[in-house]
């Protein structure tokens, strides 16, 4: 054990050792489910068990049907069943008497705060709902959401629920270029968005980046005014978010909504440059993300101060900012700007003064908070913690035992949770009461999920490593790719046969039955925890005029997880320089947002492809990694990697790029 005298370090160090990490006993007995027989209960009826989940929630009508699995992979929950998610998450809680609870302690970036409460978004959520209606927005419409994190952005999706609107947030990184996209894809009339969105003290002028490129794509534009920076407004197109909800009616009942009607439309990468728009359903999805919210952070919504430190424009945000902690009659904290600023610190210091107690993030910010240095946190009293949750990626085991150590202080149960766009809620973790934790696993599937991995033949590989799969429905699974059923089934349903769901990455199962995830298995880069297709960064690479070709791959990367490396061919005998590498990075700035940027670009001659003009990316990860290369023989032209490596070593000895 740790002593008295030895650094930080050291006791990591130490700590490295140490496989599991059981609950404290006080955790244990205090936790929300403590009892480990959830697990073979769940499994002996894993359809009642589910019922059981939803019977928690208000529903107009009960359904008649749990799962309808007749014509998988199309399933379809509590078929009959009607509700409403707003209802749900606002309604009840304020008839309950619990209108005074703050839903959101919302911090600002130059430290403004605001508490706001059941009973104000009750209020706001009424009357947008009412002002959407009143431009023509119906059952059944598409909005799209292109916010910052602001109060306005949960009373927008809110007030799409309410009248069953679908909506479609956008995250607020993607560039004006990407919205435009998703509107098209998803057919909104309507944009919800800002006039301006702060960014370290800077402002960007999101509005008319907007404006530049919507043309008469939507009806109307609703603007939320954040930044006071002179948005244009077009005359009956666009609208102030504050003057619309003055002139609103006060009460909007909520619309009852069939279990299986859309709830929204999240546009995540694929294998494609097309963005996959998965779409998730009302009562099943509710469920899901509620059950889960509760059990998996052990809940105590009268006593916890919760904060998800995502982006709500991420599935992490719509399920564990908005849909689960406001379903459950929590209080969160909802922060809008970066951990940065105005000092590292930040984060520690908001924990202290909301007196956090569940923090749930991605390991990139660990890392990155660990880099910084321990005397960041050591600034405040972070006794309030007492879990940690993680998301997006894999978290090495050092950067567990530091979340673990300095932000736990050693006696917070770390949940690591892995789930995705297309799971609508978390799949894979640690029942915190329940089970040790072992850093760099995720754990085992919750109560009512089953996971495999299994081979090309769908063989179960015991303790190899695999493809994943979920080899059972369950409630909170996207239905479909939006106007997309055949892409939906090829995508997911295809390898294994209509009833086992191939997740996209490649894991290992334990002689515990823990899960380790090792990756995507298909050409998505996992950035920070940010999704993206290497196809969607190649094309944007390849609309500059000077590129002829490009191979963007995932590089492994210490502090984001991942990093973008592109090798890029030039057009005719162009000499690539460091000019023409910042406007690179500008064109996918400005084509799908910052956060897409490669952070390394090769100038290449050619590039590895098959005789049948595939390009090879496992041998641009091998060559950019410095691994020894394997078999070059099916290339097209085996020179081509020789070229490439005088390339790399020459860029660098230069150091640049
Ligand atoms: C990865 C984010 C390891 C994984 C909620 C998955 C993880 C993809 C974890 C989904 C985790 C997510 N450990 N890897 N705990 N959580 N991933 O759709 O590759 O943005 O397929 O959803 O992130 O990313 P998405």
């Amino acid at each position: 054990m740790a002593t008295e005298g030895q650094t930080l370090e050291q006791q990591l160090d130490e700590l490295l050792d140490q496989e599991r990490f059981p609950p404290p006993e006080d955790f244990k007995a205090n936790a929300v489910i403590s009892d480990a027989s959830i697990y073979e209960r769940a499994e002996a009826d894993f359809e009642g068990f589910w019922a059981e989940q939803a019977e928690m929630l208000d529903w107009d009508t009960k359904w008649d049907t749990v799962l309808d699995w007749s014509n998988p992979p199309f399933a379809k929950w509590f078929v009959g069943g009607k509700l409403n998610v707003s209802h749900n998450c606002l309604d009840r809680h304020v008839a309950a008497g619990r209108g005074d609870r703050v839903a959101y302690h919302w911090r600002g970036e130059e430290g403004e705060e605001l508490d706001i409460t059941y009973a104000d978004l009750h209020r706001d959520v009424q009357k947008l709902a009412n002002a959407l209606k009143d431009v023509g927005v119906a059952k059944g419409d598409v909005v799209a959401i292109y916010l910052p994190m602001v109060p306005e952005v949960a009373v927008a999706m809110l007030a799409c629920a309410r009248i069953g609107a679908i909506h479609n947030v956008v995250f607020g990184g993607f560039s004006a270029e990407s919205v435009k996209e998703r509107i098209e894809f998803s057919e909104a009339k309507v944009l919800i968005t800002v006039d301006g969105a702060r960014r370290k003290g800077k402002t960007a002028p999101i509005k008319s980046n907007v404006d530049e490129v919507i043309g008469d794509l939507v009806d109307t534009i609703v603007v939320v005014r954040r930044a006071d920076n002179d948005a244009p407004m077009k005359q009956g197109r666009d609208h102030w978010y504050h003057e619309l909800l003055e002139a609103a009616a006060d009460e909007c009942p909520p619309e009852p909504m069939d279990a299986e009607d859309p709830l929204y439309i999240l546009y995540t990468s694929g294998s494609t440059a097309k963005p996959k728009g998965i779409l998730h359903t009302t009562g099943g999805y509710l469920t899901g993300v509620a059950y889960t919210h509760r059990a998996v952070f052990d809940l105590k919504p009268d006593e916890d101060v919760y904060w998800c430190a995502a982006d709500v424009g991420w599935v992490t945000g719509h399920s564990y900012i908005i849909y689960g902690p406001l379903a459950n009659g929590a209080t969160s904290v909802m922060y809008e700007g970066a951990p940065d600023y105005p000092d590292k610190d930040i984060w520690w210091e908001i924990v202290e003064r909301y007196k956090v107690s569940i923090l749930y993030c991605a390991p990139t910010a660990i890392r990155a908070c660990m880099k910084w240095g321990a005397e960041y946190p050591e600034r405040h009293d972070l006794s309030s913690l007492r879990l940690l949750g993680t998301v997006g990626e894999p978290i090495n085991p050092k950067a567990w035992l530091w979340y673990w150590k300095v932000i736990g202080g050693g006696n917070c149960p770390i949940v690591d949770t892995w789930w995705q766009t297309e799971t609508g809620a978390i799949m894979i973790t640690t029942l915190p009461g329940v089970l040790e934790a072992k850093p760099g696993s995720a754990g085992r599937p919750l109560p009512g999920i089953d996971a495999a991995v299994v081979n090309e033949q769908g063989e179960d590989v015991g303790t190899e490593q695999g493809y994943l799969t979920l080899t059972r429905p369950w409630p909170a699974m996207l239905r479909t790719l939006f106007k997309e059923d055949d892409r939906f089934v090829e995508t997911y349903w295809d390898k294994f046969g209509r009833e086992t769901y191939l997740v996209g990455d490649a894991a290992r199962r334990d002689e515990d039955g823990y899960f380790w995830i090792i990756g995507r298995i298909d050409d998505v880069v996992n950035v920070s925890g940010h999704r993206l297709s290497t196809a969607e960064v190649e094309s944007a690479i390849v609309s500059h005029p000077k590129v002829a070709e490009a191979a963007v791959i995932g590089q492994t990367d210490e502090d984001t997880g991942q990093a973008i490396t592109a090798f890029v061919t030039l057009e005719g005998s162009l000499e690539g320089d460091d000019e023409l590498v910042g406007a690179i990075r500008e064109q996918v700035a400005g084509r799908i947002g910052k956060f897409a940027r490669p952070k390394r670009i090769i100038w290449a001659d050619d590039l590895p492809k098959t005789r049948s003009g595939k390009i090879m990316r496992r041998l641009l990860r091998d060559i950019a990694e410095g691994r020894e290369l394997g078999d070059v023989t099916t290339l097209r032209d085996p020179d081509v990697m020789e070229q490439l490596e005088g390339k790399i070593r020459e860029r660098d000895a230069e150091g640049t790029g």
